[in-house]
């Protein structure tokens, strides 16, 4: 197998070391903005030298971002080359064209790093699909979050400390808005639970509320309640359509995403034979996710030429479907929150059961008037 790698960043590095040790694949490429001259001459700056290749059969891909990701993206596979993927954002935005495409040019297009960072998820949902029909996807998605919350509530560690280690670690995102807002969990959402339903959901069907206003006092009322804040993301599979979203809950001490600790992900698919079943490992940082996209490499070296599903149904998520009291914080007065409040809790209330959609929507409008309103559910 021979390869080429676009970008040479922290993950891009890291498939460059793991490929390097292997005799079965070698990487002729790099390209790369900047020069390396560690690379030698495999640094190329001209993405066409990449297409023109013949010997090139797979093309891995570690830049990030929409553009041009999908632009190469596109042509390797118009050209007739395997495509390796970690770029969830690639994934979720584009998932039906680059499915296709590589339907219609017969050549396998894999993202198993994309979720999950090294932790066999997507190959195992793949599998799961083979003898059973998912009814949910769960879990925690997103090293960086979980890495700040895990120290807020054992080192009563602040927000703003804890993310810039985070950042040194190398688990944020370039821009760390897209793990504290949500986006990255987002993403990692859509694509799993588009393979898990064989759906074509988009990003705008999966609402989401971030942490990046969450204070020690919010950790406080979880562990007055003997739970622990988590930033979930859910994907269910229910009998009136898919409910589709990611927020902060509040977990009860005993359930396994409680314990999930530092950057690690934990990631939960629900079958009717299976029951649940979790799968934990590094959600982010260099060698985990390369680790995955060699292994996707593996796999396409050993014949794999399908993507995870065949399903590509057109869909939209109806969170009407789907309620759970929540924790609000918010520093305004409002008649409905208080027509729903059960009790109070810390700094904030105890809802009563509402829709998600109803709760997402609320907090969306009344974060005009608070922008530091912080809410969780209680799952
Ligand atoms: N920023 C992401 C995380 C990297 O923290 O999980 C892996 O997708």
């Amino acid at each position: 197998m021979k390869i080429a790698l676009l970008g040479c960043g922290v993950v891009g590095g890291g498939v460059l070391e793991i490929i390097d040790k292997r005799c079965d694949m070698e990487l002729k490429y790099v390209l790369v903005r900047r020069a390396k001259p560690e690379l030698g001459d495999r640094a190329v700056n001209d993405f066409n030298i990449i297409i023109n290749d013949k010997e090139i059969d797979t093309v891995v891909e570690a830049m990030g971002g929409l553009s041009p990701a999908y632009e190469y993206a596109c042509a390797a596979m118009r050209a007739g080359k395997n495509f390796v993927t970690a770029n969830k954002h690639l994934v979720a935005h584009y998932y039906k064209e680059l499915v296709s495409l590589a339907k219609e040019n017969g050549v396998a297009f894999r993202c198993t790093p994309a979720v999950g960072g090294g932790i066999p998820w997507l190959v195992n949902l793949e599998r799961v699909l083979r003898c059973d029909a998912v009814s949910s996807v769960s879990g925690i998605m997103n090293g960086t979050t979980n890495y700040i919350l895990d120290a807020m509530h054992k080192n009563g560690a602040s927000f703003a400390d804890v993310l810039a280690e985070a950042q040194r670690l190398g688990y944020a995102e370039a821009d760390p808005a897209a793990d504290i807002d949500g986006l990255d969990i987002q993403r990692k959402c859509v694509i799993s639970a588009n393979v898990a339903f064989g759906v074509v959901l988009g990003e705008e069907d999966v609402p989401v509320f971030g942490i990046r206003s969450i204070g020690s006092c919010d950790i406080a009322a979880a562990e007055s309640l003997g739970r622990i804040c988590k930033m979930l993301a859910f994907g269910k599979s229910l009998p009136g359509g898919i409910a589709a979203y990611v927020e902060p809950c509040f977990v009860k001490s005993g359930e396994p995403e409680a314990a999930v600790s530092a950057n690690r992900n934990l990631i939960s698919f629900e079958t009717e034979l299976t029951g649940k079943e979790c799968f934990y490992g590094q959600g982010a940082g260099k060698y985990p996710t390369a680790y995955n996209a060699v292994q996707d490499c593996i796999d396409i070296l050993s014949g794999v030429k399908s993507f995870y599903t065949d399903g590509f149904v057109p869909a939209h998520s109806d969170n009407s479907l789907e309620e759970h009291p929540y924790y609000v914080r918010f520093a305004g007065c409002d008649e409905w929150l208080e027509e729903v409040s059960e009790r109070s809790c810390g700094e904030g209330v105890i809802t009563k059961p509402l829709p998600v959609s109803v709760m997402h929507a609320w907090a969306k409008k009344a974060k005009e008037a608070d922008a530091g309103l912080f809410f969780a559910g209680l799952v």
